[in-house]
Order: C-alpha cells, then sequence, then structure tokens
C-alpha cells in the first residue's frame, strides 16, 4: 500500500543557511577524473579551451558548482606541488603509486587548476601534502599561491603566468592521516597540524579556511582530539564517509544489475551518514561549544565494484537511479546539520566514483546524480526552514529505513522550496502538506524518476533519467516509487 506522509511547516521558523559549499566537488588525480575528463590539452581533438573540455565545462556551470577540492585524496599526500608548474613539457614524469600505477604527466598542476575553477565560476579547495611532504614544501606553496610581494616565489607564479595571487577559500592539513595520509594516531597528527599551520602565512585577507583531516565512518575519536587539542588555525575538521551496499570492500557490489535487497542495503547505510554526522557534531558540541568549527564531510559518496574489465584502480562506476535517490538523501541529511556542516564534496567530479558526468574520449553523458545537483541548486545559500514529518519506514528489522525524506527552504531568491524522496522502489507515497506562517497551493517543480531501480545514462542512450516537470496541487501531492522532487511552493 502506500506510504502515507504527513509534513508540517513551519515557514515562520527559520534554521540555519544552508552553505553553498555543500554542494562542493572533489577531483583528484586519479583514472580518468583529471586527465581526459576535465583536461584535454590544448592540442586535443575534443573541443576545448585552453585544453579543458568545452563539454564538462559547460556542464558543471549549468549546476552551479560553488567549489572543487584538488589534487587528492590519498594523491594529495604524494603531491608535490613544484613538478606541476612551469613549462608543461620540462614538467617531470612520475608514477601515480596510489592509483592503478600510471604515469602521472604533471601537466594539470596549480595553475591550471585554478584556471579550470575560475572557469567554472567556483571557489579553490587545495588539499596540501602532510604525509610526505614538509613543513617548507606546504609553506612554499602557499607562498607561491598567495603572497602579492616581489619575493621570488612570488615573482615564481608572474614568470608562469600568473600576475595576481591566487584566491584559496579552503586548504586541507593532510588527507586520512589515519590511512593512506601516513597511518597516524590523532594525538600525533595533531602536533603536526599545529606546526603546519604556523607557518602557513598568507597576505592579510587572504587567509584560506583551515582544514584538520579528520576521521571516517563510524569514528569520533578523531574530531574530539582535534577538537580538543588544536585552539588556533583550523576552521573545520575533515569527515568521511562513503556508501557501500554491503560492508565488505572486497564485494561492495555492483553498479548496475541489483536486485532489491542491495537497493535496500544501500539506503540503509546512506542513513548512517545522518547517524555519524549526530555523533560528531555531538562531540564538537562539547569541545567547541561556541560554534566555531565546522564538520566538512569532505568525502562522501557511492562506492561499488569497479566496472568489470577496467582498470580497478580507476574507480569507474557507472550511476544510476540509486544513486540519484542517495544523493538527495545526503542532501536533506546535510541541510539538517547546516549548523555545523558547511562543506561537502562528493567523490568525485567525472569519471571516478559517484561521478556527475563520464566520458569515452570525445562523448560525454550526464548521470542522475547530476541532474539531482542541478534541481538542488535552489538550496545554495538558502535557509533552512523548520518541518516535521511523518512517515511509515520502507523495508524490515534492521534494515528498515524512513520512506521518505524531505527538507524545506527559503530560497535566496526569497522562494519556499520543497525537496521530497521517496525511498521505496515499488509504492508511491501520499504527502499530507499543513503549511503555516506563508500560502502556497501547489509545487512548480521537477521530478526525477525512471522505470528500473538501475536505470541509468549511457553513451548510447544518455536521457533514459533526466528530470520531468512536477506540478502538483497540495491538496493531492503524491510521490511515486523511487522519486526526487525538487519544487517550489506558490
Ligand atoms: O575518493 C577515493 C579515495 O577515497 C580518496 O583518495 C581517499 O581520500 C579515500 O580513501
Amino acid at each position: 500500500a502506500p506510504h502515507d506522509v504527513e509534513l508540517n511547516i513551519n515557514a515562520g521558523q527559520t534554521g540555519a543557511v544552508i552553505n553553498k559549499d555543500i554542494y562542493g566537488q572533489f577531483a583528484e588525480h586519479l583514472g580518468r577524473g583529471i586527465y581526459e575528463g576535465v583536461w584535454v590539452g590544448k592540442d586535443s581533438e575534443i573541443a576545448n579551451t585552453n585544453g579543458f573540455r568545452n563539454d564538462v565545462l559547460n556542464a558543471l556551470r549549468d549546476i552551479q558548482v560553488p567549489l572543487v577540492r584538488w589534487p587528492g585524496g590519498c594523491f594529495a599526500d604524494e603531491y608535490h606541488w613544484r613538478e606541476g608548474i612551469g613549462p608543461r613539457n620540462k614538467r617531470p614524469v612520475k608514477v601515480n603509486t596510489h592509483w592503478g600505477g600510471v604515469e602521472e604527466t604533471n601537466a594539470f598542476g596549480t595553475h591550471e587548476f585554478f584556471e579550470f575553477v575560475e572557469l567554472l565560476g567556483a571557489d579553490a579547495y587545495v588539499n596540501g601534502n602532510l604525509g610526505s611532504g614538509s613543513v617548507r614544501e606546504m609553506a612554499e606553496w602557499m607562498e607561491y599561491m598567495t603572497s602579492d610581494k616581489n619575493s621570488t616565489l612570488a615573482n615564481e607564479r608572474r614568470a608562469n603566468g600568473r600576475d595576481e595571487p591566487f584566491d584559496i577559500a579552503y586548504f586541507g592539513i593532510g588527507n586520512e592521516s589515519w590511512g593512506c595520509g601516513g597511518h597516524m594516531r590523532p594525538q600525533y597528527y595533531v602536533d603536526l597540524y599545529r606546526q603546519y599551520a604556523t607557518f602557513l602565512k598568507t597576505p592579510p585577507g587572504k587567509r584560506p579556511k583551515l582544514v584538520g583531516s579528520g576521521g571516517h565512518t563510524d569514528d569520533t575519536e578523531w574530531t574530539d582530539v582535534l577538537s580538543a587539542n588544536i585552539d588556533r588555525d583550523m576552521d573545520g575538521i575533515s569527515y568521511h564517509f562513503y556508501t557501500l551496499p554491503t560492508s565488505d570492500w572486497q564485494k561492495k557490489g555492483a553498479a548496475l544489475g541489483f536486485d532489491e535487497s542491495m537497493w535496500l542495503a544501500t539506503m540503509e547505510r546512506t542513513y548512517r551518514m545522518d547517524e555519524y554526522i549526530r555523533a560528531n557534531v555531538a562531540v564538537l558540541d562539547e569541545n567547541d561549544p561556541d560554534g566555531e568549527l565546522g564538520l566538512y564531510v569532505d568525502e562522501w559518496g557511492t562506492w561499488y565494484d569497479a566496472e568489470p574489465g577496467r582498470e580497478p584502480g580507476f574507480l569507474y562506476q557507472q550511476n544510476s537511479l540509486r544513486d540519484a535517490v542517495v544523493t538527495a538523501v545526503n542532501f536533506n541529511i546535510f541541510h539538517e546539520h547546516a549548523r555545523r556542516v558547511h562543506m561537502t564534496n562528493i567523490a568525485q567530479m567525472v569519471n571516478v566514483l559517484q561521478a556527475m558526468i563520464l566520458t569515452d574520449k570525445e562523448k560525454m553523458v550526464l548521470t542522475p546524480t547530476y541532474h539531482v545537483y542541478g534541481m538542488y541548486k535552489v538550496f545554495q545559500d538558502a535557509t533552512a526552514i523548520e518541518f516535521e514529518i511523518q512517515t511509515d519506514n520502507y523495508g524490515e528489522g534492521d534494515k528498515s529505513v524512513p520512506a521518505v525524506t524531505a527538507s524545506v527552504a527559503k530560497g535566496k531568491d526569497g522562494k519556499l522550496y520543497l525537496a521530497l524522496v521517496n525511498l521505496d522502489p515499488k509504492e508511491s507515497a501520499s504527502i499530507e502538506l499543513n503549511l503555516s506562517g506563508a500560502s502556497a497551493t501547489q509545487t512548480v517543480g521537477q521530478i526525477l524518476t525512471a522505470e528500473k531501480m538501475d536505470a541509468h545514462n549511457s553513451f548510447t542512450q544518455p536521457e533514459v533519467v533526466k528530470p520531468k516537470a512536477f506540478n502538483a496541487k497540495l491538496s493531492n501531492l503524491s510521490l511515486p516509487a523511487k522519486s526526487v522532487v525538487v519544487a517550489e511552493l506558490k
């Protein structure tokens, strides 16, 4: 039977601002994420602007990407910035030891990254190398990027084609320092953080937000040790959580061709984001009662078994309606925690893990996840509105989850927006919506849904899953099975 849902919205009761950086992207030197996915070089037959693919640039502009994190990921802790500046034909060729052991030409370096984000109109999140770099190397990179003086390093940047300092919105001090970033204990990391941060000097007004490398999944120790022991020069702590349909890294589950039990398991694991954020926020509220630190979910998304026949180290996977639903469930969770969650980066932007865009040489396809980013862009810098939702569950026993999730906010344009997700792949949901503090009679917006659970867009059929108009009377509001809706309440 259809799910019965009651949604009570009090439009007069506002909450936190939903920082646009919640809609950030992650672009690592991994597989075809940067090379081919973004960067093809000026001489490529693929249409490009200064070496950046035009089709990818235009698609990313359409979803208003606010922020891009680079160069990793695990790659960040083996990246040496000096190798990625100066004439491209003189840059050293390295081995990307973490991802597939392939050649890394360093063709995409600091200047290319900033040109890319500037072409997008996005902000930059640079992740520094704590694991295999040095304090001096990190400090010099910061000077190279931001100094406005006549120093040798700033002049080297000018000689490489950039007069004005670059703007950095966020700078990460290491990545996953508990793992690929050095297998450290948080107690040791804390001292390193304090040391490295001391030497990151910038001109007045140019200091990026500094990010401590935090924990993952159900861990709260990193958040605790960092927030209790770093009392200066830290604006937020990173946190990573990936949705694997199973909990087994050797058999994560397939991106396509899965059954309903895998759909449900994926939804159940996605919901854990709420539980884990809650646990980390409780720690922050204790150690940082004034709420100065952000919790930055700077890696999240689905992680399936790599597509058969492909290089496993490239983490290439297809993306289906299931991923779209996972995205929207996460957005609704992030909005709810907007007080602390000021920034997130989905992993990853192009051709890697839960990607917005897939490319095959000159071809490009937009994934269902991409479309959810497009639908939700009205929530960037919107103000959350309080609501209560009563819904029954989808699934049985310890795998059951609330069937419907929602988010409500007042957009920057002053309009009232509603997002609704029905996670159940078989049953629709009828919504009794009670609105106070505003008047509206209908929804005007878009819906994303499809016939099959693993409906997806391919290079031969690129438009199987795409948004359609969703205009309904509030007195008769019903969500089809496995659907995402974003609409204005008018
Ligand atoms: O996104 C892929 C990898 O996942 C990142 O490099 C790393 O930080 C995480 O383990």
